[in-house]
Order: structure tokens, then C-alpha cells, then sequence
């Protein structure tokens, strides 16, 4: 009856390229409907790229362009007011500034000691009662003097040795000669340090500069303002005393030193600071042997120099000074005369919002895409979309190759679009590194990350969840990459090959590469940039990523492809492993026990199952002689699912044999959990049969599933549908896995939308979501049928239906049954009884019974159900009445004048009913009376409690 019947016979299986096309177009349609979606998605890194350049604009207004460069000064004015001349260099910078200009001839500085402040300076406490140390009032007053605390092995030289720390003034304080005077005498500040000494902070901010003699003379004390070369100096001198104080030994000093420590409790929380500590060990006449306690803490207050320099060059001065003192005499000296930095280029302060947030915002950026690709695949599988293509045929290669090349697609427009807006808007990361390593390493990386997707996908059914970890992945990954790896990787001292364990994580290795580029590219003044040359650096690591992720990918795709199979067949992973473990040691055992089961139920069904033997002797029969006229036969199918954890071996399907002709519709009844479902998915080639087989057509599912697959349909008990596709773009999808092709395709699709009622007023275009219950029904029902295929398998088709929808549905499964078998499960028996030619009875793994609706009701109701209400005082008669029908009638249900019997069929004829009954009115008043005929529902309910 259909327009391609006759080609039927001609059309093979789908090939590679055929599901390939079938499932493209179909992806093309969805990801059309989708299209805002992708667009999102793939505009994500343009969006980022923009937002950077967003935040970048207020940080560059925030920052003063001439606080954070080289001070200028106009060094000639014309006389009209103008700047003829403009010069830029250290005399004109504030000290912030000094460390952004170019510094041809650094400026020399005396050397100073780092004398603490006033009021921390060590006093007497009542944690430090130790003699010498001046009273608290000092501080007060801010004269303190700055203690040291000296000790040797010989203490009378130390002694004198200390007694020339401070040597006094000869003359005045000079300071025309600034550096000449300073280098005689030991003078100090509390001043912090720079980060280098192009400037000495204490002599350009008019701090204190500390005197140290050995008593304190307050008349030192004076404002002074000097010319020294190019920077105007304004001094505020102060006369401090140098105290050094004896202690027994080093230990004792450092306890002193530690107890001075800013801690609570101690001095009323203040801290007891001593400048220095000396120890002149084995020092005589013949060696200066020293050892010098200093403050390193004391210049790291400021956060942004965390690196300052020390003020140490003088403490060790002044220890040679007193020594050579001691040798030659108070006229002998050893003079440090200055200090002075190195020569430095001139710089700006950029602050990069990109280079400050770089690899690990990268990181994120290009892993996000993998939470998409993970959803998509777990939402295909949630829905059972997957299971339902390939029901019909779809193989793994096409899908994933389709797959694969969408993902690879809009990974790969991502990527692009994010290197070419980043490069747009600068970021030195793409525009420095060589682009050809760039595409390299990202197209490496995405691949990786498609296929970990894929892998990540089979251990996940539920995309909520799959969600979830895809995320917690993108931003653990990229702040452990960012926190730990990072450190790691800078820790030089840390072991190589645990870095190139932690980097088989691909994120990590993601991490890792753009931490090279930012690496290679960081350095604003340098050549920059990695060049293919650069991957031999051994401290470069692209050339191990490289290596690492292309092995990774190797590894990772036939395992993926692995557990896909595994997981879509079973649904749990976990389970098959198992198996797969167990194997070994359950083979011994179950044999034994299986054999036993086999032996004892197939005895037990053979005896008190007629209907079965018959089935089997039916299947032998055309087994030996083959009917083309049969669609589907059944050999003995068998499943047996192993027990877990020590549970039996579950039985699923027990030897089930059947056959069942074109034209008929086969229902199988039967309680939940009997093994239906097993029943299908072995039918579907879902799951492989324990033993004993089916043909289909002909075909063997054990070794032809794909030829079967073309003449198979399957209409599942939920709608498998997308969505967004209307009724129309699912057809020509089935239709090309079914090797549908050009008009005889478009032809069977109007054909089966006319069929299902879905043709008139356009309602194949339209997209599924705005579908009724019936209508998706119907679609499904379409689905199972396009391509004319010669078995249908349909799960409970009617569930959930109106009673309008389920007629129309029941008239299109009739008119589609007249060409081939349908197999159908339900639990109405009302469409048991319409739609289909023979019913099973599935109990416990097998069928019970098989026959046509009336024989089944015939054999196993066999009774009719005589009702009649009458006064209470003629029970009795009524009684009689139903005795004389039929002898053997039982009372079945009784209550105030209205009684239920059940006469068996064989004994009554209905005209005598009604003629006993007749003559009955004469004699009594009867309300009502009734005689009904058993329904399936009777029988289903009576066999299953047989079972
Ligand atoms: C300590 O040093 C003094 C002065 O140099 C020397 O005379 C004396 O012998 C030394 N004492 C010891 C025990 O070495
Ligand atoms: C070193 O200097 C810091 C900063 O002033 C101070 O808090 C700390 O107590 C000093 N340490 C000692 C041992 O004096």
C-alpha cells in the first residue's frame, strides 16, 4: 500500500556517510533553531575582550601619568613666559618619581645606620630590667640614645673596641662637604629605605638625621639646607648617644633582641628596638672576626617595596673603623665614603588590568566551552535521544564525527575570535608570541578538551549534575592552576616530573601554556614574544605540553569512544566494571547455578504451559523450514542479568520462543518488572541476549542489527523528540537513517504525516514544542513507521491520551499493522483487546499464555456473571433459579437482596437465561438482573495471580 514498496526490497542499511548527512542536517536544523545560543556563546571572549578595555580606561585615569614618570622642570623660559626648554630627569622627581627616570650617574649617599624611631628605642622595662639601659622618661623627651649590645670571647678588647664604635667630632658640623664629613662620624636615620638608593629619602624629605656620638650634645641639634650638586638637601640634624652595652654572650643577646620584639605584653606593647647587635667572637690583635645582628624588618613596612635596601654597609664600617683604631691608634680610620647605585634606563608605570588578571582569566576563558560541550552530550543522553537514534539505526562513528565536528567548530570560532579581539585590543600575550604557536597549542588544546568532554560525558546522566562538575572543573582547575601550579612552577627547587604529573590535568596544562606566553610576553622592554626557537629552552614548558596533550588526546578518545559504549547500553557504568572484574571468579560459579535454573523452569513452563510448547514447536517448525511470511521469530531468547554483591543470578527472560506473522499485532501484557523491557531492548539491540537468538526479517540480531535496524521501527513509551524540530525535520531524519533518499523519501514522509492526522493545516512545520500530548504521540507513532519497516516495536503507545486521541491512535497502529508485525506492550487491556490479533501474558520472564483475545477470555474466564436484586425473602428463590441454570454456580457476592453468580459457560445457554428468568417475574418482584461476559481485565488479573 506504500508508495515505496517496491524498492523496499533494494534498500540496505545506511552507511557511514548516509547517518553522517541524516544526522548534519538534523544538527544543522537544531543548532539552527539554537542559533542564539551558539551566538552567545561564541561572542563570550569578544565580550571579555571589551570589558577589559572597559576596566582598563578608569585605572589609566586613575593613575597620574606625571606621578608615576620622570619629574620635569622647564629649564629655560623665553620671556614671553614660554618653555623653551623642558628638562626631565632626577633633580626634578619627587622620590616617587626618581625611580621612573633615566639615571645616567646615580647620585652618591653618605652611608647611615637605621637608628629606630624615638619612641621604640630600647629602655628599661620590666621584662628587660638589664643594666645599662636608659630609663622610660627618655622617650618622652625623644632622646633615648641608640643601644647596641656588644660581646667576644676577650672582653677587655671588645670593650675597647666598643668604645670606638662612635667616634666623636673633631671639628663643627660641616656640611658644605656633606659626604666627607658624614663618612668621619657614624650618623643615622629612621627613615624607611627605598628600593634603591638613586635617592636617600631621609636627606630630600626633611627627615631627622640622627648624630650618634658617644654622649649627647644638644647643641648639635640645627636646620640645615644644603647645595649639594643638582638636589637642594634640607636637613634637620639631631644629636643621639651611642650606647653600647656588654652582655655575657651571643645568647644572651639574642634573647634581649627577641624580647624587644614587637609582641604583646612586653613594654606595654611596645616594642624595645636596639640598632644593632655585635659579636666580636675570637677577634685580637691579629684578625677582626664579627658577627652583626640588624633589623631586616624594619624597611619591609611598605607594601609596595617589599624588597628595600638594608642599611648595613655602615654597622660593618664602623667595626673596622674601631678596630684598626685599636691597632694603629685613635689616628688611624677606615672611611666608607659613600654609597651609590647603579646606573638604570628610565621607565612608565603601566598598569595592565590584563597582565595583572592574565593566565588565570585566560584559563577560565578558553575552558568555559567545555561545559557547554559536556551538557549537550549528557542532555542528548538524559533524554534518551541518543538510545533512540540509535534504535533506529544511528551508529557511533556519524555521531561522533558530527559531534566532534560541531564541538570542533564552535571551540575553534571561539578561540579565533578570541585571539583576534584580544590581539585588537593589545593584549601582549597573542600580539607578542608568534601566532603560528598560538594556533599550535590551541588547537591541540581544544581537541583535548572535546574529547575530554565526550569522556566526561559517559559518567554522567543527569546534565544538572554534569553542570555542576563542569564548572567546578573550569574554575578549580584555573585557580589551582593559578595558586598551586603557578607556585610550582616558579619554585625552581621543585621536583620537574611532579609539575609534569599535575599537567596531564588538561586544565593544568592549559594553565601552563599561558603561563609561558604571559611568560615569554611579559617583559615590556625585552625582544618578547615566543618563537619556535624558544621551545628548546629547557625552562620552557610548551614543548612538553605539546607532547603531553597529543599523547592525552591519544589516550583519551578510544577510551572515550569505549565508555560511551559501555555506559549508554547498561546505564551503569559502574555495574559493567564490575562485571568486568568479576568475571573471571563468577564464571565457575554462575554456570553451576544457571544450569540448575534452566533445568528446573523450563521443565516447569514445558508442563503447565500449553500454549508456549505450542509456540516452540511452531518457531522449531519454521526454523527448519523458513516462511518469508514471518516477521519476527523468537529462538528459545534468554537474559540473565548476574547477581551483584552476592544476590542470585536474576532470570530476565527465560527461553522465550515466539513467532509472529506479518499483519499481526502481537500484545504483550503483563506485570511490572516481568521482563518486558529486557524483552525489548533485546528485540532493539540494545542489550545482547544471554542465549538462544531472534531473526527479524530473516536477519539475526546477534550478528545483522544494522540491517535490521533499517526494517525496524520503534516507538518508545516517552516522546523522544527535540523540541525545537518540527514533526516534518524528525521524519526526514528517521527517513535517512533509514536509507530513505530524495523523492521516495519526501514521499514517505507526507505519506506517514497524512497517516498519523499531523498533514492538514501545516502542522509537520510546526516545531514540536507547541504539539499537543496526542499529536507528539502520533509523531512517534509516524517515527516508528517511516521507512516501512517489517517489525514495530511500541511501548504502552496510548498511556496518557485522551480517549479521542487514543481512537485516532488505534486506527492508525490497525491500518499500519496490514504490511508487517507490530509488537506491542501495554497495560490497557481495553487496547489489547482493539488493537491487537494475539496477546501474551508475560509473567516472571516468560509468557504464560499466548491467544487471541477471545480465546484467552474463553479459557480463562469461561464464565458468565449473572446479577439480579431482588426483595430480602426471595433470595431463596433466586438461588434455586441460578441452580437449576447451571448446578454448579457459585455465589461470588451477597448483600441486602442483590447476589453475584458465576455460571460456567459451558453448562448455560443465554436463551435459557432468559426464559427462567421470564417466568421468574411472574412469581417475584425483580428489581434488576444482569449477565456479563468475563473481560481481559479478569483474565490478566487471574493469570497474573496464577503466576
Ligand atoms: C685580650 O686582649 C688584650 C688586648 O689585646 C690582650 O692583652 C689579652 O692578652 C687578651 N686576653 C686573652 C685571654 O686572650
Ligand atoms: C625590627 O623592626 C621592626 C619595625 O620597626 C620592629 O617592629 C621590630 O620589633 C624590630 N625587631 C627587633 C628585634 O627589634
Amino acid at each position: 500500500s506504500l508508495a515505496m514498496d517496491s524498492s523496499t526490497g533494494s534498500r540496505g542499511p545506511a552507511g557511514f556517510a548516509t547517518q553522517a548527512n541524516a544526522l548534519f542536517r538534523k544538527n544543522l536544523c537544531f543548532q539552527k533553531r539554537n542559533l542564539k545560543t551558539n551566538a552567545c556563546i561564541t561572542v563570550y571572549p569578544i565580550l571579555v575582550c571589551v570589558l577589559l578595555v572597559l576596566m582598563q580606561r578608569p585605572i589609566d585615569n586613575r593613575i597620574d601619568p606625571s606621578k608615576y614618570s620622570c619629574g620635569c622642570a622647564c629649564v629655560d623660559t623665553a620671556a614671553d613666559g614660554s618653555c623653551r626648554r623642558t628638562e626631565c630627569g632626577a633633580q626634578h622627581s619627587t622620590p616617587d618619581q626618581v625611580a621612573y627616570c633615566q639615571i645616567l650617574s646615580p647620585p652618591r649617599w653618605p652611608a647611615l645606620i637605621q637608628v629606630p624611631r624615638p619612641q621604640s628605642r630600647a629602655v628599661r622595662t620590666a621584662s628587660q630590667p638589664s643594666n645599662g639601659l636608659p630609663e622610660p622618661t627618655c622617650r618622652v623627651t625623644r632622646s633615648c640614645p641608640a643601644a647596641f649590645l656588644v660581646t667576644g670571647s676577650n672582653r677587655s678588647l671588645t670593650e675597647s673596641l666598643s668604645g670606638e664604635l662612635f667616634p666623636a667630632l673633631s671639628s663643627p658640623l660641616n656640611f658644605t662637604d656633606y659626604l666627607d664629613t658624614l663618612s668621619n662620624i657614624v650618623s643615622g636615620s629612621d627613615t624607611v629605605t627605598l628600593r634603591r638608593q638613586l635617592l636617600e629619602p631621609t636627606f630630600i624629605s626633611e627627615d631627622t638625621l640622627y648624630v650618634v656620638q658617644p654622649r649627647r650634645q644638644s647643641n648639635l641639634s640645627q636646620n640645615v639646607s644644603v647645595n649639594a650638586g643638582m638636589i637642594p638637601l634640607r636637613l634637620n640634624v639631631d644629636c643621639i648617644q651611642g650606647l653600647s652595652l656588654w652582655r655575657k654572650s651571643a645568647s644572651v643577646i639574642n634573647d634581649e633582641l627577641f624580647k624587644g620584639y614587637r609582641q604583646r605584653g612586653s613594654g606595654g606593647g611596645k616594642t624595645n628596638e636596639f640598632v644593632a647587635g655585635y659579636d666580636f667572637l675570637n677577634t685580637s690583635k691579629d684578625s677582626l672576626d664579627i658577627n652583626i645582628w640588624f633589623n631586616s624588618t624594619y624597611n619591609r613596612k611598605v607594601a609596595y617595596s617589599p624588597i628595600a635596601i638594608l642599611r648595613v654597609p655602615r654597622l660593618v664600617n664602623m667595626a673596622s673603623n674601631a678596630y684598626i683604631k685599636f691597632l694603629k691608634g685613635s689616628g688611624a680610620k677606615m672611611l666608607l665614603e659613600y654609597v651609590k647605585d647603579m646606573p638604570k634606563v628610565g621607565s612608565k608605570l603601566k598598569v595592565q588590568i590584563n597582565s595583572i588578571l592574565s593566565t588565570l582569566l585566560f584559563t577560565w576563558i578558553v575552558e568555559l566551552i567545555f561545559p557547554v560541550m559536556l551538557t549537550y552530550l549528557v542532555y542528548e543522553k538524559q533524554q534518551k535521544l541518543k538510545i533512540m537514534m540509535k534504535m533506529h539505526g544511528l551508529k557511533d562513528g556519524p555521531y561522533w564525527m558530527i559531534n566532534y565536528a560541531y564541538f570542533f567548530g564552535l571551540s575553534a570560532v571561539y578561540m579565533i575570535l578570541f585571539v583576534i579581539f584580544g590581539s585588537l585590543i593589545g593584549l601582549r600575550l597573542f600580539t607578542k608570541n608568534d601566532y603560528s604557536i598560538q594556533f599550535v597549542f590551541y588547537l591541540i588544546h581544544i581537541n583535548v578538551q572535546i574529547v575530554l568532554a565526550f569522556f566526561a560525558s559517559s559518567f554522567f546522566s543527569s546534565v544538572k549534575i554534569a553542570t555542576v562538575v563542569g564548572y567546578i572543573y573550569v574554575f578549580g582547575s584555573g585557580l589551582l592552576g593559578g595558586f598551586l601550579l603557578h607556585f610550582f612552577i616558579e619554585d625552581t627547587s621543585f621536583p620537574k616530573g611532579s609539575i609534569v604529573v599535575m599537567q596531564m590535568i588538561p586544565g593544568f596544562s592549559l594553565y601552563r601554556g599561558l603561563y609561558e606566553f604571559s611568560a615569554f610576553s611579559g617583559n615590556e622592554n625585552g625582544t618578547g614574544g615566543m618563537k619556535w626557537a624558544n621551545l628548546s629552552d629547557p625552562v620552557n614548558g610548551m614543548r612538553t605540553i605539546l607532547i603531553i596533550m597529543v599523547i592525552e588526546w591519544a589516550i583519551l578518545l578510544p577510551l572515550a569512544f569505549y565508555f560511551d559504549n559501555v555506559s549508554l547500553l547498561d546505564g551503569r557504568l559502574r555495574k559493567r566494571m564490575l562485571v568486568f572484574f568479576k568475571c573471571f571468579r563468577m564464571r565457575a560459579v554462575s554456570f553451576k547455578r544457571y544450569s540448575f535454573g534452566r533445568l528446573g523452569s523450563n521443565v516447569l513452563v514445558e508442563m503447565e504451559n500449553p500454549d508456549a510448547t505450542l509456540e516452540r514447536e511452531v518457531v522449531d517448525h519454521l526454523l527448519l523450514e523458513p516462511n518469508s511470511n514471518y516477521a519476527t521469530i523468537c529462538d528459545n531468547l534468554k537474559k540473565v542479568y548476574h547477581g551483584m554483591d552476592g544476590n542470585p543470578d536474576k532470570l530476565a527472560v527465560r527461553g522465550l520462543s515466539l513467532a509472529i506473522p506479518k499483519g499481526q499485532c502481537f500484545g504483550i501484557l503483563g506485570p511490572n518488572g516481568a521482563g518486558k523491557t529486557s524483552f525489548i531492548s533485546m528485540m532493539t539491540g540494545l542489550i545482547p541476549p544471554t542465549s538462544g537468538t531472534a531473526y527479524v526479517h530473516g536477519m539475526d540480531i546477534r550478528t545483522d542489527m544494522d540491517a535490521i535496524y533499517t526494517n525496524m521501527g520503534v516507538c518508545p513509551q516517552h516522546d523522544l523528540l527535540w523540541e525545537t524540530l518540527t514533526g516534518k525535520e524528525h521524519l526526514l531524519f528517521y527517513g535517512r537513517l533509514k536509507n530513505l533518499k530524495g523523492v521516495e523519501l519526501l514521499k514517505a514522509i507526507d505519506y506517514s504525516l497524512k497517516s498519523v492526522n499531523l498533514f492538514h493545516g501545516g502542522i509537520g512545520d510546526k516545531q514540536v514544542r507547541k504539539y499537543s500530548g496526542g499529536m507528539k504521540r502520533r509523531l512517534s507513532v509516524a517515527i516508528s513507521l517511516i521507512g516501512d519497516p517489517k517489525v514495530v516495536f511500541m511501548d504502552e503507545p496510548s498511556t496518557g491520551l485522551d480517549p479521542a486521541s487514543r481512537n485516532k491512535l488505534w486506527s492508525v497502529v490497525k491500518e499500519a499493522k496490514k504490511n508487517r508485525a507490530i509488537i506491542l506492550t501495554t497495560h490497557s487491556m481495553e487496547e489489547a483487546e482493539i488493537v491487537c490479533d494475539r496477546l501474551g501474558i508475560f509473567v516472571n520472564g516468560g509468557f504464560r499464555c499466548i491467544a487471541n483475545p477471545k480465546e484467552l477470555k474463553a479459557r480463562y474466564g469461561g464464565t458468565y456473571i449473572f446479577t439480579m436484586t431482588t426483595s430480602l425473602e426471595h433470595e431463596q428463590e433466586v438461588a434455586q433459579l441460578v441452580h437449576r441454570l447451571s448446578p454448579s454456580a457459585k455465589r461470588i457476592y451477597h448483600i441486602s437482596g442483590t447476589q453475584k453468580f458465576e455460571l460456567a459457560k459451558q453448562e448455560v445457554k443465554i436463551a435459557n437465561v432468559f426464559h427462567e428468568v421470564e417466568s421468574a417475574k411472574c412469581r417475584f418482584n425483580i428489581h434488576a438482573w444482569g449477565l456479563t461476559d468475563t473481560t481481559l481485565e479478569d483474565v490478566f488479573i487471574k493469570v497474573a495471580k496464577g503466576a
